[in-house]
C-alpha cells in the first residue's frame, strides 16, 4: 500500500513539475531545473498529499503543494552539494548540477528553483481561496529561509569549525531546522489546504523530520552509496555535528526509533486513515537511500 502510494505521487508529482516548466525557455538554465527536480525518493511531496488525503482534499489538488515543497527541497541539494557547501560530485545517482554544467550555472538554477516553487504555490490549481494561497506561501517562506533550512545550513557550516563540539540540544535545534522545517510544512500543507488547523499533525512532522536526519547521518556511515545514489562517509572528515557524531552509531539508531514510535503514537487520533503516513515513518529510518 505505502510504496504503491509512494510511487504514485511521485509520478503525479513529476508530470506535474514537467507540466509547469513546459513553457520555461529552451536554455541550459531550464534543462538544469529539470535535471535537478527529476529523481528523488519524493518523500516530501507523499507527505503533502497523504496529509491532504486526511483531510479530504485530493491529489488533483494537493499535487501543486507538492511539487512546490520539491522544486524548494531540490533547490536546497544543488546549493547543499556546491563546492564551497558539502562540495558533492554525485546526486540522485548522477553528477550534481555544477560538474554537469558549472558552479554559475548549478547557483543559478537553485535561484531559479525557489522562485519556481512560490510560483506553483501562487496558482490558481493550487488552491482557489485567496488566503489560503498566501498562508502556504508564507509558511513555505518561514520554513526555507532563514528562520528555516537556510538557518539550518548556516548553522551546519559554523559546527564544522566550532572550536567546541555542539551539544545534543544545538544539533537536534539545527537539525529542525535544516531538515525538519521542510518536512515539517509538507505534513502541515495539507491541513492548511483544507482550512483546518494543523496543530494536530505538528507532533508527528517534529518526530519524523528529526527521525529522518538521523537516519540520513547514519546512512552516511554505514550506507551503501550504489544504492543512496550519493556520496558517502564524508561527514566525519568534514567535522558535521550529527546525533552519530555526539551519540554514536547505536545510541543514534536507538534515539530514530524512539522518534518514529512518537510519530506513530502522534497518529492515533486519525485512527486507520493515517495507515500510509505510519508505514512513512517506519520507511524513513529503514530507507536505503
Ligand atoms: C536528502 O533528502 C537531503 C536531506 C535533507 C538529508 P532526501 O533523502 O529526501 O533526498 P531525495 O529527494 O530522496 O533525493
Ligand atoms: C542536507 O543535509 C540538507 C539540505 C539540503 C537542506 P545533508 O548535507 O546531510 O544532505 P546530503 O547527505 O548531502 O543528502
Ligand atoms: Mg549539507
Ligand atoms: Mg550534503
Ligand atoms: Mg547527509
Amino acid at each position: 500500500m505505502f510504496q504503491n502510494a509512494l510511487a504514485q505521487a511521485a509520478d503525479e508529482v513529476s508530470a506535474c513539475l514537467e507540466q509547469a516548466l513546459a513553457n520555461y525557455p529552451d536554455i541550459a538554465l531550464t534543462h538544469g531545473m529539470r535535471y535537478a527536480v527529476s529523481g528523488g525518493k519524493r518523500l516530501r511531496a507523499f507527505l503533502v498529499v497523504e496529509g491532504a488525503r486526511l483531510y479530504g482534499v485530493y491529489p488533483r489538488q494537493s499535487i501543486w503543494a507538492a511539487a512546490a515543497v520539491e522544486a524548494l527541497h531540490a533547490y536546497s541539494l544543488v546549493h547543499d552539494d556546491l563546492p564551497c557547501m558539502d562540495d558533492d560530485d554525485l546526486r540522485r545517482g548522477q553528477p550534481t548540477v555544477h560538474v554537469k554544467w558549472d558552479e554559475a550555472t548549478a547557483v543559478l538554477v537553485g535561484d531559479a528553483l525557489q522562485s519556481f516553487a512560490f510560483e506553483l504555490l501562487a496558482r490558481k490549481e493550487c488552491s482557489p481561496n485567496t488566503e489560503t494561497r498566501i498562508e502556504l506561501i508564507q509558511s513555505l517562506a518561514k520554513a526555507a529561509g532563514g528562520q528555516g533550512m537556510v538557518l539550518g545550513q548556516v548553522q551546519d557550516i559554523a559546527a564544522e569549525t566550532a572550536k567546541v563540539p555542539l551539544r545534543l540540544e544545538q544539533i537536534i535545534e539545527l537539525q529542525a531546522n535544516k531538515t525538519g522545517a521542510l518536512i515539517q510544512w509538507s505534513a502541515m500543507a495539507g491541513p492548511i489546504l483544507a482550512g483546518q488547523d494543523v496543530s494536530s499533525l505538528r507532533q508527528y512532522a517534529a518526530a519524523l523530520g528529526l527521525a529522518f536526519q538521523i537516519a540520513d547521518d547514519i546512512m552516511d556511515v554505514e550506507g551503501d552509496a550504489a544504492k543512496a545514489g550519493k556520496r558517502l562517509n564524508k561527514d566525519k572528515d568534514a567535522g558535521k555535528a550529527t546525533f552519530v557524531s555526539i551519540l554514536g552509531l547505536d545510541e543514534a539508531k536507538k534515539r530514530s526509533r524512539e522518534l518514529i514510535d512518537e510519530a506513530e503514537a502522534a497518529l492515533a487520533p486519525f485512527g486507520d486513515k493515517a495507515q500510509n503516513l505510519r508505514e512513512a515513518a517506519r520507511f524513513v529510518i529503514a530507507r536505503e537511500s
